[in-house]
């Protein structure tokens, strides 16, 4: 098992939810976390915060759906800490809309920051993990990358892809030491899936948890770091989700 012990971690998405949990479990690691986002505000909020906890963060601004804007945050990691050890492409967004109404526009958006944003974070990242020897990706996909969603077409559909990218690269890049894998939560407690925002429909979300409830954002956060931290796991998509899979 390797230690992540002065390792440099990326993780997109890093200023909310499971992207932060993930970028606090890394630092407790003994990791340095760029947390990037891009919300500036939370993000600089987020990096101030565990700053006073003792933590070796900071926060880069990126687009995760702009080829140019991850290529950017990529090179400015790599200018202030000499490489990219684990890259966590977290960043995503859903739309919920039957597919006869939903528009492209909806549509493309899901696919570029959910989809198009691991290509673009792997691309660059591996980039740097060729020059060092070798490193790790971890891909934030679903359950819905896994099962179907009545409403979710946009998003199944690029965490579907997110889960069969992650075992492309995973084989494409064995033999250099990259090691890639994905993550697949089932519905965790985050700022906009709670029982205030959801109401009745978060009790029929909860029914659907054999386990009885909602995950929490640690619980992924702690599948990251085993997926980081373990030698000899490639090209998974690991089921974390109370059994709403079984
Ligand atoms: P969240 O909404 O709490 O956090 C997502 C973060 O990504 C936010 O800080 C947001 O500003 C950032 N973000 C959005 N678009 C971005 C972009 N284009 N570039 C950079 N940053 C961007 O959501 P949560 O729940 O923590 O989601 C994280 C990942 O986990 C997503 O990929 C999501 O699809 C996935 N997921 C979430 C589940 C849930 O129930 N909350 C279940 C399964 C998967």
């Amino acid at each position: 098992m390797a230690s992540l012990e002065n390792k440099i971690a990326i993780v997109t998405g890093g200023a909310s939810g499971i992207g932060l949990a993930t970028a606090k479990a890394f630092t407790e690691k003994g990791a340095k976390v760029v947390i990037s986002d891009y919300n500036e505000e939370s993000g600089k909020a987020v990096e101030k915060e565990l700053k006073e906890k003792g933590a070796d963060v900071c926060f880069i601004r990126a687009d995760a759906s702009d080829e140019q804007s991850v290529a950017d945050l990529i090179a400015e990691t790599v200018n202030r800490y000499g490489r990219v050890d684990i890259m966590v492409n977290n960043a995503g967004i859903g739309v919920m809309a039957t597919t006869h109404e939903l528009s492209f526009e909806d549509y493309q958006k899901v696919i570029s920051v959910n989809q198009n944003g691991v290509f673009f974070g792997s691309k660059y990242a591996i980039r740097e993990m060729l020059k060092t020897g070798g490193g790790c990706i971890v891909n934030t996909s679903s359950i819905l990358g896994y099962v179907g969603e009545p409403g979710a077409f946009a998003y199944n559909a690029s965490k579907g892809a997110v889960n069969l990218m992650t075992k492309s690269l995973a084989l494409e890049y064995a033999s250099k030491g990259i090691r890639v894998n994905a993550v697949n939560p089932g519905y965790v407690e985050t700022g906009m899936v709670n029982k205030e925002a959801l109401g009745d429909f978060y009790d029929g979300l909860v029914a659907r948890h054999p386990i009885g409830r909602l995950g929490r954002a640690d619980e992924i956060a702690h599948a990251i770091v085993f997926l980081s931290e373990n030698q000899f796991v490639t090209g998974i998509a690991l089921l974390v989700d109370g059994g709403y899979t079984a």
